[in-house]
């Protein structure tokens, strides 16, 4: 500290010394001092919010822009007399500049630049130090408007480093002129607190709207680019929340970027997509229609009550929204299914530039449900390949493959005690998963299904591809979990041996098939047979003497012709 206090001293003897005049020379100012690029490339401050200093009505205003070490301030008022500016700084190094007051002023149709000390409203001519010294691009009065610009050399001053925040106290002050006398000043803006000359953006509120994760889960269905990203933070975070009463989505939707944050609802080909924009630090709601990357416009009719905010140094962009849940895709009051998806993009004014996806839910998810998207018990159930060819009899569509993993695979194992099948069934699939038992021409389907991650259990008679809900009295005991994201469905059920099929107690011999196929609620799509055992199969023998030249053929058959492996049975 005492060496710094030091140097500055040595500093200030040796090369600052006063400027003899305080009016500076000037010339005409060449460029309009306009307020269309305030908050972006200069910071602006006025008498009036947002006035215009080339418009006709009373307006006293300043900017300050800092370029590669240079900061240029521009001054303007609607007067005959003078409009000053106030710089008292509040941090130091700065503060070893002390309070300055540069003052534009008309002297008889001349306009001039001085500089100035302040004491109350009287303001006397003062110098500033050199090195501080203004150097006056231009100024201008026709006595209804008074004008200068002037540039600091702020690299040249020794004492500020590069990239120091310009901290100052701002005031515009104005008054009478006579000749270059100045009347007492009277102050028009006080920034009532530091604003930093470097950064355009330092006296424009960031605030957000208040968009968070409390509900999700309970009150409203969550989705987002980064499970549990922090909406505000620094770090690249997309969200939307979706709320669904009285027929009305409300929707939120936040996103950190620069240009705009989307929410695509799709279905049955038609992504309808809600945009919240970036206008060169304003706001914009629009709607569109997606195709690929293309958004193209499209007015959605049933949108109210849209407002949204650019925040953070134009890094995040949030809004709210209503719509009608009957909007331009579906024509029902109480259609809340959809394909979600968030995207983003760069704008140019409104213009939008092509839709990245950051959040796809691969699936329908109910808009009306804050669950929809919670994995529901994703503890596995406890179905293993253990006891197989022992205890209990198994099929798959592959021989080993893993009923957990990530590659493709439907199994299926029996046991039978007491006349009643015990059946485990999982297949890798989003939609659902089937057993088939079939007797004389009549298949008899146990359907263990994902209705937007909730899991279903159903029975079903077959038909070629089409499965037809049908009741099976006798079982009992389902359950199953829709798991891995929706990648996963496994279930467990019991039923007594005589069911819809055969009456007899004791008949076990069946044709298995294993079949999966898409689900739209508990809608069952069309099957895909996975595996067929092509002949009938004694559920109660676990290992037959079979087996061992079956397993052979396996093996043959994975060499030579891996097509008629579906067809094979594997008794394990
Ligand atoms: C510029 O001035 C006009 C007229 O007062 C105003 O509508 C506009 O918002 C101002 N722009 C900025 C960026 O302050
Ligand atoms: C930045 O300023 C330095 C010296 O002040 C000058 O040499 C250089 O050309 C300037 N760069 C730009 C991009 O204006
Ligand atoms: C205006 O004048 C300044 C200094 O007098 C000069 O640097 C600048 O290039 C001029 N601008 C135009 C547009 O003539
Ligand atoms: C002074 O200049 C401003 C801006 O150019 C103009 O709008 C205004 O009409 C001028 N006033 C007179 C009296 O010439
Ligand atoms: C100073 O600004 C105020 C507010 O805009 C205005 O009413 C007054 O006339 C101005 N004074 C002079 C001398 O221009
Ligand atoms: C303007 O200044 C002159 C001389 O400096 C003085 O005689 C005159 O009274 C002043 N006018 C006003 C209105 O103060
Ligand atoms: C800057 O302004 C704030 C708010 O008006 C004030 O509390 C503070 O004392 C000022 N700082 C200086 C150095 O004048
Ligand atoms: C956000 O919530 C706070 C505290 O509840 C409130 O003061 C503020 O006005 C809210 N902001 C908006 C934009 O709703
Ligand atoms: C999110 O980040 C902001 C800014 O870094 C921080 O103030 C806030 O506490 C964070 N919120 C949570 C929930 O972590
Ligand atoms: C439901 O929405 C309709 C139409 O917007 C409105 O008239 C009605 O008052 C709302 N009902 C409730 C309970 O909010
Ligand atoms: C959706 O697209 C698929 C593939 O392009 C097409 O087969 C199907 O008919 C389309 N459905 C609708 C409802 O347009
Ligand atoms: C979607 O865009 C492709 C080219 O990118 C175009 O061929 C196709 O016609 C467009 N589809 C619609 C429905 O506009």
């Amino acid at each position: 500290m005492k060496t710094r206090l030091i140097v500055v001293a040595a500093f200030i003897c040796t090369v600052c010394h006063f400027t003899e005049a305080q009016l500076l020379p000037v010339k005409p100012l060449n460029t309009t001092i306009t307020n269309t690029t305030c908050g972006t490339t200069k910071l602006c401050v006025s008498s009036v919010p947002n006035c215009d200093p080339a418009g006709n009505s009373s307006c006293f205003f300043t900017s300050a822009q800092f370029n590669n070490g240079t900061l240029t301030i521009e001054m303007s008022g609607t007067t005959s007399g003078y409009v000053a500016l106030g710089l008292t700084p509040t941090a130091s190094p700065l503060t070893q500049i002390g309070n300055v007051v540069f003052v534009c002023g008309n002297n008889k149709s001349n306009a001039f630049f001085e500089t100035v000390s302040q004491n109350g409203s009287t303001l006397t001519p003062a110098a500033v130090p050199a090195i501080i010294s203004p150097n006056v691009l231009g100024s201008t009065n026709n006595q209804t408007l008074t004008q200068c610009a002037i540039s600091v050399n702020i690299s040249a001053i020794p004492f500020i480093p590069a990239n120091v925040p310009l901290l100052f106290n701002l005031t515009i002050l104005n008054g009478t002129t006579n000749g270059t006398d100045l009347g007492p000043a009277a102050t028009v803006f006080n920034s009532s607190g530091t604003l930093d000359l470097a950064n355009p953006m330092s006296n424009i509120p960031q605030n957000t709207l208040n968009i968070t994760r409390n509900g999700c889960g309970s009150t409203k269905l969550c989705v987002s680019s980064e499970s549990g990203c922090n909406l505000t933070g620094n770090s690249s975070c997309f969200f939307s929340s979706i709320q669904v009463k009285n027929q009305t989505f409300s929707i939120e939707l936040s996103g950190t970027t620069t240009g705009y944050v989307a929410l695509g609802l799709a279905k049955q080909n038609t992504t309808f997509v809600f945009i919240c924009g970036n206008n060169n630090n304003s706001f914009f709601f629009q709607t569109a229609t997606q195709n690929n990357t293309n958004l193209t416009t499209a007015n959605v009719t049933t949108v109210y009550n849209s407002q949204g905010v650019v925040a953070q140094n134009q890094t995040l962009i949030q809004c709210i929204f209503n719509t009608s849940t009957s909007f331009n895709i579906s024509t029902k009051a109480d259609d809340t299914m959809y394909n979600v998806t968030i995207m983003n993009g760069t704008t140019n004014g409104t213009d939008l530039g092509p839709a990245a996806t950051v959040f796809n839910s691969s699936g329908t998810l109910d808009l009306a449900n804050p669950m929809s998207n919670v994995p529901q018990n994703t503890v596995l159930l406890n179905i293993t390949r253990n006891g197989c060819g022992s205890t209990k009899l198994c099929v798959s569509n592959e021989s080993s493959c893993n009923l957990t993993g990530n590659s493709s695979c439907f199994f299926s194992s029996f046991q039978v005690k007491n006349q009643t099948f015990s059946i485990e069934l999982s297949g890798t699939t989003t939609g659902y998963v089937a057993l088939g038992l079939t007797k004389q021409n009549t298949t008899f389907v146990f359907i263990c299904g994902n209705n937007s991650n909730s899991f279903f259990f159903q029975t079903a008679t077959q038909n070629n591809t089409n499965l037809t809900t049908a009741n099976v009295t006798t079982v009992y005991n389902s359950q199953g979990v829709v798991a891995q994201n929706q990648t996963l469905i496994q279930c467990i059920f019991n039923t007594s041996t005589s069911f819809n099929i055969s009456t007899k107690a004791d008949d076990t011999m069946y044709n298995v098939t294993i079949m999966n196929g898409t689900t739209n609620g508990t809608q069952l799509g069309p099957l895909s047979v996975r595996f067929n055992s092509g002949k009938e199969v004694d559920l109660s023998v676990t290992s037959t003497p079979s087996s061992n030249s079956s397993n052979a053929i396996t093996n043959l058959c994975t060499n030579v012709l891996a097509v008629l492996l579906s067809a094979l049975i594997l008794y394990l």
